[in-house]
């Protein structure tokens, strides 16, 4: 089996790389990225080693892609991936990758007959549905307390794939939600073999965090090198709240998708810790302090960013209705994995993330 990992060099695309190549003995994985993120240049040595092989290539251009080789499997990771994107940066560079760049992907699988795996976000919900989300604030955290019935909203569960898909979602979540309809296209026109998962935070080892993505290991850096940081929106109380998910968890899921790709094919399934492993950056300042052993200033800025939402919870009832699948790694086990990989990496990572 060969898979291509496009976006390879990046944190999911590394680590789903790791895990498909230790545990598919026979597969050849590759792993194409233009080295466009910060950092993502560190982790060609560490794929290497492995005997994965890098492909220096950017998926705007096909003909990079076709490079690559022919593959059985493609697994979708390249992207621009921060919400603010198009708005704090360009706009083409975003569309060109995160559309354009898959249409490429996909016109390659097509003629392959490759099956695919979409990593997109939960971010394709729109913003100003999200906000009509209503929550009690606790003394830590918001929670979810609806009132008013909206669609495929659970207190207890969060956000369903039957969550009202019309508005507006940000740039980035267009540009992902624009790759859905065509895949949907092509899974209608050439029944092209797809899964796609929407994925909430996804965070671990080898995310180079920063403030408009990646907000976990940026939390957990800035406590290690003792700096400082700040709680944005929502008047400045640090209760927004998010379900995150170990990239291993991600790892894991893949490879259940891909030996029994057939139970998958054609889904669309929201993926993430859900309720038992989400987080408001309170709670996870304290987090922090805990195991990194240092407590930093906190600032408080009251006005909410753009695209900013006090509370996403991923529902995965119907991920978890296939086969059983569900996110293993504790909200402790996130940070430690983050904590160890920070003091084993400190030199290179000194520069990128403190
Ligand atoms: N990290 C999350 O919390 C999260 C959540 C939901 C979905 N996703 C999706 O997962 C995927 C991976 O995200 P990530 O967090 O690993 O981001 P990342 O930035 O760490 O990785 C993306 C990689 O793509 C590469 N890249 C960017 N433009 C490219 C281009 N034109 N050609 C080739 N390579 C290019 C970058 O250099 C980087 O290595 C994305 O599709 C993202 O939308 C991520």
């Amino acid at each position: 089996m060969k898979i291509l990992i496009t976006g390879g060099c990046g944190f999911a695309g590394s680590n789903i790389a790791l895990s498909l190549n230790a545990y598919y003995k026979n597969a050849q994985v590759t792993v194409l990225d233009n080295l466009k993120r910060r950092g993502s240049e560190l982790n060609i040595l560490r794929l290497t080693k492995e005997g994965i092989q890098f492909v220096h290539g950017d998926i705007r251009n096909i003909e990079d892609i076709r490079q690559a080789g022919k593959f059985d499997v493609l697994i979708d990771a390249a992207a621009e991936p921060s919400v603010l994107a198009g708005i704090n940066s360009s706009l083409d560079y975003l569309i060109d990758t995160n559309f354009i760049g898959t249409k490429n992907s996909l016109q390659l699988a097509k003629e392959y007959n490759a099956k695919v795996i979409f990593l997109s976000t939960s971010r394709v919900y729109p913003i100003k549905t999200l906000e009509q989300i209503e929550y009690v604030e606790t003394e830590t955290r918001f929670k979810i307390k609806q009132k008013k019935k909206i669609n495929g909203l659970s207190d207890r569960y969060g956000i369903g794939e039957d969550f009202p898909i019309h508005g507006a979602r940000s740039f980035y979540g267009m540009t992902k939600y624009a790759s859905e309809l065509l895949l949907q296209e092509y899974i209608d026109l050439f029944d092209l073999n797809v899964i796609i998962n929407r994925c909430g935070v996804l965070t671990g080892p080898y995310q180079m965090g920063k403030v408009d993505q990646g907000v976990v290991t940026l939390w957990m850096a800035k406590h290690f090198w003792k700096k400082q940081l700040s709680y944005i929106g929502f008047g400045g109380s640090g209760k927004q709240v998010r379900d995150i998910m170990h990239i291993d968890d991600l790892s894991d899921l893949l490879i259940e998708q891909l030996d029994n790709f057939d139970l998958y094919n054609k889904g669309t399934f929201n993926v993430g810790g859900g309720t038992k492993i989400s987080i408001s950056l309170k709670e996870l300042t304290d987090w922090c302090i805990k195991i990194t052993g240092n407590t930093i200033p906190m600032k408080a800025v009251a006005e909410t960013r753009v695209a900013d939402i006090p509370i996403y919870i991923s529902d995965c009832r119907k991920i978890k209705a296939v086969n059983g699948w569900k996110p293993t790694r504790s909200v402790k086990t996130i940070l430690q994995d983050v904590q160890l990989w920070l003091e084993e990496n400190e030199k290179d990572l000194k520069p990128l993330l403190a």
